[in-house]
């Protein structure tokens, strides 16, 4: 398979929830527990557009097989702004195979490019690929939150980890 990262598109929304949807109903990865609404979708790329970055791994027949994003941390107050929220998805069956590898590699320079001082992200602590993944690409663990996220009823910790990007 001949994989290449490229920006995300506003026409990729149904795709990347396509992508996402199984993701998402497994219960497994993401504390995320609802189908993603197109509309939300198409808002999401638009703003990771605008004032973060957003990439797609693409197959060699155009099929999306990852996703990564940067967004705008808490920016609720400008004293966060310097921070990007990253989030990376691999397609079910395609993990291990330098998917998510490939992502990072575009998407961290273009973190830096626009502004961001550093990426967090939050993991399950039951995701050991997530948190293998991340440690491999120089995120260091902040601590765990503990019984943090409430999926059917069973409490689940997270881990929060950061990466500086300058300095
Ligand atoms: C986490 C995820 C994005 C990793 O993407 P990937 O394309 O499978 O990862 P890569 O093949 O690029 O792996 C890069 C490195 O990450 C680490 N890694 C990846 N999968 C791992 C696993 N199952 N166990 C331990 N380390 C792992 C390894 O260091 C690996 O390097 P190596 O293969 O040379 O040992 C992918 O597993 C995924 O999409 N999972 C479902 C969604 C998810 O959990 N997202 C994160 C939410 S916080």
């Amino acid at each position: 398979m001949t994989v290449t990262v490229r920006r995300v598109r506003e026409e990729d929304a149904a795709a990347t929830i396509e992508l996402l949807s199984p993701i998402i109903a497994s219960r497994a990865y993401s504390i995320m527990t609802e189908l993603i609404p197109y509309q939300d979708q198409l808002d999401f790329i638009r703003s990771v557009r605008n004032e973060g970055v957003g990439n797609v791994a693409v197959d060699e027949t155009g099929e999306i097989v990852g996703f990564q994003t940067v967004g705008g941390y808490f920016s609720e107050t400008p004293a966060l702004a310097h921070i990007g929220d990253i989030g990376t998805f691999v397609r079910l069956g395609y993990h291990r195979a330098g998917i998510g590898g490939m992502l990072m590699e575009k998407t961290i320079p273009e973190a830096v490019a626009k502004g961001f001082l550093k990426v967090m992200a939050l993991i399950r602590a039951d995701n050991p690929a997530a948190l293998g993944f991340y440690r491999r690409h120089g995120f260091e663990t902040i601590g765990t939150a503990r019984r943090h996220a409430r999926i059917d009823d069973r409490f689940i910790d997270e881990v929060m980890a950061e990466r500086m990007l300058v300095g």
